[in-house]
């Protein structure tokens, strides 16, 4: 296995449309998938997509820890270190919700960015295998995440309200500004997680 050197935003190859894979069970793409791992694990990521180690196929790989959530959370809010192939989604209702962001490409930076909160996702497991399965919360966050990435886009790319897109570093400086401006109101987002550990 190796480590792979991440692109940072700016570099074109997370700017373009990535290829379809014909063969998902091929032994480059089993030998990419191992690399990746090591890559995000590496970088405590809990996503990474092709794209970003200067790979332009559709694959990515993703993690919703069971931590991250409270006990009576529901399953779909969770997934185990889950390799795709192919994968699209579609949202199973309109609703959005806004938590922050960080991705391994755009390092130490956070922004709050809406997604739909219920999804459905589809693609093919490296053994060939057909996956289908429901996603919620940051689970679907995530996904979301990484196929965008296959698509060229960034995270700052589906955000509303650039003026919060914050360093990691300023994040508790920015929320305890935004209460004070916003006090009474609803507040721009719910936090999923420490922004050191949501970068995908
Ligand atoms: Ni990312």
């Amino acid at each position: 296995m190796t480590l792979l050197k991440i692109a940072r935003m700016g570099h074109p190859v997370l700017l373009k449309t990535a290829e379809e894979i014909a063969d998902p069970t091929s032994r480059d793409i089993g030998r990419l998938l191992e690399d990746m791992v090591e890559t995000m694990e590496d970088a405590t990521g809990v996503g990474l997509a092709a794209p970003q180690v200067y790979e332009g196929k559709r694959v990515i790989i993703f993690k919703s820890p069971r931590e991250r959530g409270e006990e009576d959370a529901a399953d779909s809010d969770f997934s185990p270190l889950t390799a795709l192939i192919n994968p699209e989604f579609e949202p199973l209702d309109d609703e959005l919700a806004v938590g922050w962001e960080g991705c391994l490409s755009i390092p130490g930076m956070t922004g709050a960015v809406p997604r739909y909160s219920r999804i459905v996702y589809r693609g093919y497991a490296p053994n060939g295998q057909a996956v289908e399965r429901e996603a919620t919360n940051f689970h679907s966050r995530v996904v979301q995440h990484e196929i965008d990435h296959l698509d060229g886009v960034l995270f700052p790319m589906r955000m509303t309200d650039l003026s919060m897109l914050t360093f990691n570093e300023e994040l508790k400086n920015f929320m305890e500004y935004a209460m004070e401006q916003n006090a009474g109101e609803q507040n721009a987002g719910e936090q999923d997680g420490n922004p050191d550990e949501v970068d995908a």
